[in-house]
């Protein structure tokens, strides 16, 4: 199958996930925006990737970023920041971007967490990390923009033999350890790319493992058998509804009743 050739956005892209997803970009034939918000680390980037600088907690500096470009990988981590990092970033980053988009009809990856939805843990409540990455997952289903949701196990903690990707929905797995499931850096940055050009990774939300195995060659394939999101849900088929909207902060909910206008208009 002959892939369309895109521009991607990567926001995040200087991070340990985000370096891969330029590479992985570049490879499977895309032009690559990176979104850099220090400039030096612009000197780790391939020599073929365009650099956009900007930080995704200043809305102004956003416009640049995403100007003609076809879809946008999120890869925004603000691990050691605390409550306020994590809805400024991992939260607040997403927000940014999808509003500087205005009326584009851009293809959407979300990298967030397996245990994404676990808000009793104590990783959740030190941080709140958990609860902004749900957050920014539902400002980007209320967006009305095409997406894939990947929610990886844990990083590089597979074996040198473990690269059979398993897709789980749910969000069951929530022992908050490697337990619950670990996968390569460099697979979750083939899924990330590789579902902004599939039809069968649409308004998907799924958790990302390995176990021991191959690599499974056609992505398409592992993609078809999940469940799609249902249509106007905020969560993630299958997950536990235990974020009610109505004991949201009144600032999330404006934002997605902003995002849910936008997507209205596109
Ligand atoms: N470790 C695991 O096993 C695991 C498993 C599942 C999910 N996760 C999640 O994955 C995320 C970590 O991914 P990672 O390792 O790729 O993170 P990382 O290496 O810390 O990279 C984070 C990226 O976000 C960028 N960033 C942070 N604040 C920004 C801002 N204000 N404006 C623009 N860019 C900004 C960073 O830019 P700079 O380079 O300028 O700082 C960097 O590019 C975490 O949020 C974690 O919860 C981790």
């Amino acid at each position: 199958m002959t892939v369309p050739h895109m521009t991607v956005l990567v926001v995040g892209a200087t991070g340990s996930i985000g370096r891969l997803v330029v590479e992985e970009t570049i490879r499977q034939g895309h032009s690559v925006r990176a979104l850099v918000r220090t400039p030096g680390k612009t000197r780790q980037l391939p020599s073929e990737a365009q650099v956009a600088i900007g930080d995704v907690t200043q809305p102004e500096t956003l416009a640049g970023a995403v100007d003609g470009i076809d879809a946008v990988v999120f890869t925004l981590g603000s691990d050691g920041g605390g409550k306020v990092a994590a809805e400024n970033v991992d939260y607040g980053g997403v927000r940014n971007v999808l509003s500087a988009l205005g009326s584009r009809k851009v293809r959407i990856a979300l990298m967030t967490a397996i245990g994404v939805t676990n808000r009793t843990g104590k990783y959740n409540q030190t941080t709140e990390a958990h609860d902004w990455k749900r957050r920014s997952e539902r400002l980007v289903r209320a967006s009305g923009l095409p997406y894939t949701i990947v929610r990886p196990g844990w990083f590089d903690y597979n074996r040198s033999d473990q690269h059979r990707l398993v897709l789980l929905q749910g969000d069951t797995r929530q022992a908050g350890d490697s337990s619950d499931g670990v996968i390569a850096r460099r697979q979750i940055a083939e899924v990330l790319v590789s579902s902004l050009s599939s039809d069968q990774a649409l308004r998907k939300t799924f958790e990302l493992v390995a176990t021991t195995g191959p690599a499974q060659k056609d992505l398409d394939a592992v993609f078809a058998p999940l469940d799609a999101d249902p249509q106007g849900s905020l969560d993630g088929v299958r997950d536990m509804a235990n974020m009610p909207l109505q004991d949201e902060p009144e600032r999330v909910r404006a934002a997605l009743d902003a995002m849910l206008a936008a997507g209205r208009l596109r």
